[in-house]
């Protein structure tokens, strides 16, 4: 009904839609950054965009993104509705909830973490084991061309096991690799055609077969693998003793018996969301890394003779070092301002009628923060499309610019932002501190990418050479 769908008075800017499947061929899905930023150089900062029945605002500039993740944070701290989403996230995890449940879920998760150490010593020990590990696998390649992807999402993901199970897998555990995959597989077929078509008209393509189909199978077992480490838990379960995650929300769940937060398959919901969340988003980061570092010898080898004049070679590198590692702690910062894994943030939805930069924004409508407006700004950077680690120094001190803003800003920024950059930190210097990253010989590494869940570096072969 094209009258219904008419955009409202003073509702900002909207380039002409279809009526079906709207603005997605404005999308230059091998870019959309790309065609993001040309529509907001024609209609500014702020403009709409449809897409099927979804009708949505963008924002871009540091000026919008803080009204609305910030100033009207309040306003915009839901998530939307999307059928598929309901699936794969649920509504009631720590992705997609709402309200009540995602507060208290939220506020539940950060201090759980927090007790597990974040910050502290013990979860800086498990990333380390885990380092240990990862450094293994590469020097078992020998210098010989390999693809990195496997070992280094295994790595990441096992630091969040261990956290939320306390077990981690053995890289060439078959069962688990399979379980990545179906991970993986599941972020990138939301991209699909039927996907998106499930997700404008889920009662009809509920029977139709399609990517939506195959998205849910996935999930049917990811949640069996989860379900069966919750049983063992609930098994030989100590309430006086929490071992990691589940052992917490599983004494919440029993202090708090009539609540209607904390149950059982809440918990399902949220240990996935973590996984989700945590593994594909780190692990392209790191991946974005290695490239960066073998398509830039020099940036390298600033990098391994800074870990070499603070670490040395004998000891492994902990959190600690990061002050002292200004040249590093840069890079890694390039590196996720280049890689930009999560280009547009996760989508938030009006809560209550609003008005930003004076256009209304009706209750409800979806609204998109583009990070990569920040993160790429044309006058905030010196050379914003180009990998350039002096955007982060100052006097050859690490410095940090407030545009760097990846995580997202407010308070439904990222949850686990002190944990990936825990991460990210230990996992590059223990690799440069015994590796020199190179391109196969006669190969150009190129900087293509793949949007699955993250922003991710197109599969590539590369060679870990033992310094
Ligand atoms: C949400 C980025 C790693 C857990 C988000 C959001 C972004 C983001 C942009 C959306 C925030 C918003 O709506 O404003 C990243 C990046 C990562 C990373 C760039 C790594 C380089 C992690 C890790 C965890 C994690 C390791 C695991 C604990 C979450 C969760 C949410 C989230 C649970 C949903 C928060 C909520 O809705 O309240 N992340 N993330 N993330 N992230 Fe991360």
């Amino acid at each position: 009904d094209y009258m219904k769908n008419r955009n409202p008075k003073n509702f900002p800017p909207t380039p002409f839609r279809l009526p079906f499947l709207g603005h997605i061929y404005l999308l230059d899905f091998k870019d959309p950054a790309v065609t993001v930023e040309k529509l907001s150089k024609r209609y500014g900062d702020i403009f709409g965009m449809h897409m099927g029945s979804m009708k949505f605002v963008i924002v871009n500039g540091m000026r919008l993104v803080k009204e609305v993740l910030v100033n009207q944070g309040d306003k915009f701290l839901d998530r939307p509705d999307i059928p598929v989403d309901e699936e794969v996230f649920s509504k009631i995890g720590l992705i997609s909830s709402n309200g009540h449940l995602w507060k208290a879920q939220r506020r539940f998760t950060l201090s759980t973490l927090r007790n597990f150490g974040l910050g502290k010593r013990s979860l800086e020990e498990r990333i380390q084991e885990e380092c240990h590990y990862l450094v293994d696998a590469f020097r078992d390649e020998q210098g010989k061309p390999f693809n990195p992807q496997l070992k280094v999402t295994n790595a990441v993901s096992n630091v969040i096991c261990s956290l939320i199970f306390g077990n981690r897998f053995e890289y060439h555990d078959e069962d688990f690799q399979s379980l990545l995959k179906l991970m993986y597989d599941t972020a990138v077929l939301h991209g699909a055609v039927t996907t998106q078509l499930y997700n404008n008209f889920p009662s009809i393509m509920k029977y139709v077969p399609g990517a939506h189909q195959t998205i849910f199978k996935n999930c049917r077992l990811l949640k069996n693998f989860m379900q069966e480490q919750i049983n063992k838990h609930k098994e030989d379960w100590n309430p006086s003793e929490s071992r990691d995650y589940i052992d917490s929300y599983l004494l919440e769940i029993s202090k708090d018996r009539d609540s209607d937060t904390f149950q059982e398959e809440h918990l399902m919901a949220c240990t996935l969301d973590l996984m989700f969340a945590g593994t594909e988003t780190t692990s392209s980061t790191l991946r974005w890394a290695l490239l960066f570092m073998a398509t830039h010898p020099e940036i390298q080898a600033r990098v391994q003779a800074e870990i070499d004049a603070v670490i040395g070679q004998a000891r492994p590198p902990a959190l600690e070092d990061r002050n002292n590692l200004h040249y590093t702690n840069a890079v890694i910062h390039e590196v996720q301002r280049k890689g930009n894994v999560i280009p547009f943030n996760a989508p938030r939805m009006a809560t209550e009628d609003a008005y930003v930069d004076g256009y209304y924004i009706p209750k409800g409508t979806l609204i998109v923060a583009n990070l990569t407006s920040l993160l790429l700004d044309k006058n905030e950077w010196k050379t914003p499309d180009t990998f350039n680690p002096e955007h982060f120094l100052k006097d050859g001190k690490f410095w940090k610019n407030e545009y760097f803003q990846p995580f997202s800003m407010g308070k439904r920024a990222c949850l686990g932002e002190l944990l990936a950059r825990s991460e990210l930190f230990l996992f590059f210097t223990s690799l440069l501190q015994k590796f020199t990253f190179q391109a196969p010989p006669d190969t150009t590494l190129n900087l293509q990418f793949t949007i699955g869940i993250a922003v991710a570096p197109k599969p590539y072969k590369i060679c870990a050479v033992p310094r």
